[in-house]
């Protein structure tokens, strides 16, 4: 035998008991998306490296180490796999003139890839539901997504996740805070940890993020964002605030988010539970006003948000009760003119809206009958040279105690659909 390939660390196989809960919550997700007015959108997961070290930031951790970078050999290109669909969906509604018309309510949803350390919950291909507000500038747009989050656990059944919100403030006033920053880490430079020495000077308002339990105490005592706020931020806040208390979901300030993508502006937010370990941020996002202009489109304002999929199924699993898909038929033929007349009842059913499972595994009629019971299905369909004669089926109710029948398909349909 040669030797097995197995699947590229962190990348993982989604097997069919657990992609069942993929679709159940893909057709939840569908529903809540349309409820809301967003139109599906479907990005390549290659782009241009350029896209997302404009968009993300030269320094973050996604573009410094993170990114899966490579030379397209026929043309050298260099090409990155998405690490996120911000940056694509902006690139894609530019390119395509999107907002020529005035603004989008856009989703995704797909597969992303980050050069992380693998854990539970944390993936190398991991997959987000993405949702992307273009050309809004009220924070009727922002609540409202937040608002849509809360429905959407509601929905899912998932009840232990707290919303965490601050705002960034105007450009100017992220100018103002950087300062500071700079100017009190620089003043306690002996407590900084290498990489804060590292972004010091570069993007500063990621030190608050650190985990560094040496530097706690020091990011304790740093200045706060809120008192750089900008008026005309200040009251776009307010706006937010207002209209979730009035839809009663509750929040928490924290003015230390500062989210690890450089293109927020305003508001920030993140969903997080404590029921999934050290990863437990299920869903972030925020305003993102300078991004269009950014990467080449005229100015427009916008707000967007992203649920990572692993993490929430982890949470709905919880939940939900388990309730697998079955197949409506399992249809079990013995004999070679059977095996035959079997094959077109199997159409025909489908024809009717019913899932049947042929059997297609040629073993005995005895073996045939056990992976009927343990497929699942409602009723077996057996068929035998008799049966298939007569033009004739025999229903067998898998579950309960009903008793076998045996009639033309017709009287089978009316059978299975329980008339
Ligand atoms: P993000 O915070 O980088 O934001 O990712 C959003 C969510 O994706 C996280 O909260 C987490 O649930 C999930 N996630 C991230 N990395 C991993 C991973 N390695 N394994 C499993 N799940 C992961 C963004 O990506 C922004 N584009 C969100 C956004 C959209 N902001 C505005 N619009």
């Amino acid at each position: 035998m040669s030797e097995r390939i197995q699947a590229v660390r962190g990348m993982n196989d989604i097997l069919p008991d657990q992609a069942q809960w993929w679709e159940r919550f893909e057709d939840t997700v569908r529903d809540w998306l349309h409820a809301y007015g967003y139109r599906n959108i479907r990005m390549p997961v290659l782009e241009r490296t350029d896209l997302f070290v404009r968009s993300i930031g030269e320094v973050t951790d996604i573009v410094e180490k993170e990114m899966y970078t490579f030379i397209d050999q026929m043309n050298g290109e260099s090409l990155t796999l998405r690490p996120e669909g911000t940056a694509s969906c902006v690139r894609a509604a530019i390119e395509h003139n999107l907002l020529y018309n005035g603004a989008q309510r856009l989703c995704y949803t797909g597969p992303m890839f980050r050069h992380e350390r693998p854990q539970k919950g944390r993936y190398r291909q991991f997959h987000q539901v993405g949702v992307e507000a273009l050309g809004y500038a009220g924070p009727d747009i922002d609540a409202e997504q937040i608002v849509m989050c809360a429905r959407l656990w509601r929905t899912l059944g998932i009840g232990d996740v707290a919303l965490e919100l601050n705002t960034l403030g105007d450009s100017a006033a992220r100018a103002r805070f950087r300062e500071r920053l700079i100017n009190y880490f620089e003043q306690h430079a002996e407590v900084l940890d290498a990489d804060a020495k590292r972004r010091l000077h570069s993007n500063p308002m990621r030190i608050l993020d650190s985990k560094n339990p040496q530097m706690q105490a020091l990011i304790a005592g740093a200045p706060r964002m809120l008192d750089d706020i900008d008026d005309v931020s200040r009251a776009h806040f307010e706006g937010v605030q207002a209209l979730l208390q009035a839809a009663d979901v509750p929040y928490t300030l924290n003015t230390r988010l500062v989210r690890g993508l450089d293109y927020y502006n305003r508001t920030v937010f993140e969903w997080v539970t404590g029921s999934l370990g050290a990863q437990g941020t299920v869903c972030a996002g925020g305003r993102y006003d300078g991004l269009v202009e950014q990467i080449g489109g005229k100015p427009a304002p916008a707000c967007g948000f992203a649920m990572g999929v692993e993490r929430l199924l982890e949470l709905m699993q919880h939940a939900q009760p388990d309730a697998p898909r079955v197949a409506d038929v399992y249809l079990v033929h013995q004999g070679t003119a059977a095996a035959r007349f079997a094959f077109a009842i199997a159409e025909n059913l489908r024809n009717d809206g019913f899932s049947v499972v042929l059997d297609c595994s040629g073993a005995s009629f005895k073996s045939q009958m056990k992976k009927a019971d343990g497929s699942g299905a409602k009723f077996a369909v057996i068929i035998g040279d008799d049966e298939a004669a007569a033009q004739q089926l025999t229903v067998k109710p898998l579950r309960g105690n009903g008793e076998q029948v045996r009639c033309a398909l017709a009287q089978a349909v009316d059978l299975i659909r329980g008339q």
